[in-house]
């Protein structure tokens, strides 16, 4: 099995952004999230009125991709004009499931920014290790 290469995985990250729902900060984002199998999940930022059920591309696409069973993943993908990180909230959630996972940032004309992991960008994080001890 040949996993998708982070130019496809950024052009399937392109593709989801443009379900982005945004109407109030327009600020456009998409992720692709890929699993070890080679299953590609995409996701949009929905926004809301009320703003703070708002959710982010990352999150959209973890929570697709967990409620269809998968839970090992091998990188994501995120696209947005500035080739933005993600926030501390998604950081969070997707270390719950892959701390070492490939990140690759890219804009919106699907050019490769930064190439790093989820553990560069959440270190020392807390994770269910840190439960393991309760029973
Ligand atoms: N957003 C994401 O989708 N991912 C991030 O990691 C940062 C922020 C979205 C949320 C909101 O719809 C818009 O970008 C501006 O914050």
């Amino acid at each position: 099995m040949t996993l998708p290469s982070d130019q496809q995985l950024i052009n399937a990250a392109l593709a989801a952004s443009q379900h982005a729902y945004m109407p109030y900060s327009k600020y456009r984002v998409g992720a692709a999230l890929l699993t070890v199998s080679g299953a590609v999940y995409g996701g949009c930022n929905i926004e809301s009125v009320s703003f703070t059920p708002t959710v982010c591309a990352e999150r959209t696409a973890v929570f697709k991709a967990v409620s269809e069973g998968q839970r090992e993943f091998a990188a994501i993908a995120v696209v947005t004009r500035d080739a933005g990180s993600p926030c501390g909230v998604c950081r969070q959630m997707m270390y719950e499931f892959a701390p070492d996972m490939r990140v690759i940032l890219a804009d919106l004309d699907g050019k490769s920014r930064l190439v790093t992991t989820l553990r560069e960008l959440l270190p020392h994080g807390f994770g269910p290790m840190n439960l393991d001890n309760l029973s």
